[in-house]
C-alpha cells in the first residue's frame, strides 16, 4: 500500500514521476529496471525525458506510476515494451533482458484505439491475427475475457455502438488475449468521465486479481503534490 519507490522525472520544477507498489504479491521478478534513462535526440538538441530510474515489480503485482504530463510515463512504458531503446540502463521482463519489441506485454492506451471496421470480437482477436496464431485456439479465451469484463453479448457490435468505458474494456481484452506476461496501461482511463473512470479502476483491480497478471499502469495526479498518496490509492481502486 505504501509508496515503494519515489523517482524523479524530467524538469525538476514540474515533472514528478512516482511509483506506487502493492507489495502483497510473491517474490518472482516481473519487471526490473536498473539505471534506465531516456534522452531523445532531436534536431533542436537533446530532450532529457527520464532521469535514471530503478525499481522492480514482482510477478502478479499491480503498479501505478503517477506524474504530470511530460514527466516520461509513456516513454517508460514504451521502453518496457521494447518499442523504444533506453539511453542507459537495463530492463528485464520476467528475468529476460528487453532489447526489442517482445510478445510478453499487452498494451492499453489512453484511447481504446479499436479498429472501427472490426466488431468487438474481431478487435479482441487482432493480436492473434497479427501474430498468425491459430484462431480456434484463442477464440474461447477471447470470449471468456469478454465475459470477464461484462461484454458478453456485445461480440458482434461495432466500436461506435459501445460507450467509451465499454470500448476501453474491449481494449483490455485485446491486450490480454495472447496471454502476455505483463500488462502495460498508459493512462488507460484518461479519456473517460470521472465516474466511469472510478468504475473502470475497480474493474481493472478485479481483472488483475482474476488473471494474476503483472500490471503497470500510469496516471496523472488530479490533486496537488500533497494529495498524491490519496490519488495513487484511488487510482488503484482502493478509495
Ligand atoms: N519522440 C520524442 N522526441 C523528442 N522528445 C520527446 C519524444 N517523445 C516524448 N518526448 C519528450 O519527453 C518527455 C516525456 O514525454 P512522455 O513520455 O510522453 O511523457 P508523459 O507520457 O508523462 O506525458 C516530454 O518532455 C516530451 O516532450
Ligand atoms: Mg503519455
Amino acid at each position: 500500500m505504501n509508496p515503494a519507490t519515489k523517482t524523479s522525472g524530467v524538469h525538476p520544477s514540474a515533472a514528478y514521476l512516482r511509483v506506487v507498489s502493492d507489495r502483497r504479491a510473491g517474490g518472482t521478478p516481473g519487471i526490473q529496471l536498473s539505471g534506465v534513462s531516456k534522452t531523445y535526440r532531436s534536431r533542436d538538441g537533446d530532450v532529457p525525458s527520464l532521469r535514471p530510474l530503478d525499481f522492480h515489480i514482482n510477478a502478479g503485482e499491480f503498479f501505478v506510476v503517477v506524474g504530470p504530463s511530460g514527466c516520461g510515463k509513456s516513454t517508460l512504458l514504451k521502453m518496457i515494451s521494447g518499442l523504444l531503446p533506453p539511453s542507459s540502463g537495463e530492463i528485464f521482463v520476467e528475468g529476460e533482458a528487453v532489447t526489442k519489441p517482445h510478445g510478453n506485454v499487452g498494451i492499453v492506451f489512453q484511447n481504446s484505439l479499436l479498429l472501427p471496421w472490426r466488431n468487438v470480437l474481431g478487435n479482441v482477436m487482432l493480436p492473434i491475427d497479427m501474430k498468425r496464431l491459430p484462431r480456434h485456439e484463442y477464440l474461447p479465451r477471447a470470449m471468456a475475457l469478454l465475459k470477464l469484463v461484462g461484454l458478453e453479448g456485445f461480440e458482434k457490435k461495432l466500436p461506435w455502438q459501445l460507450s467509451g468505458g465499454m470500448q476501453q474494456r474491449a481494449s483490455i481484452c485485446r491486450a490480454l488475449v495472447h496471454d502476455p506476461k505483463i500488462m502495460l496501461m498508459d493512462e488507460p482511463f484518461g479519456a473517460l468521465d470521472a465516474m466511469t473512470r472510478e468504475r473502470m479502476n475497480v474493474e481493472l483491480m478485479r481483472i488483475q486479481r482474476e488473471t494474476g497478471k503483472t500490471v503497470l499502469r500510469s496516471g496523472v495526479p488530479r490533486r496537488s503534490r500533497a494529495g498524491h498518496d490519496r490519488t495513487a490509492r484511488r487510482d488503484r481502486g482502493d478509495l
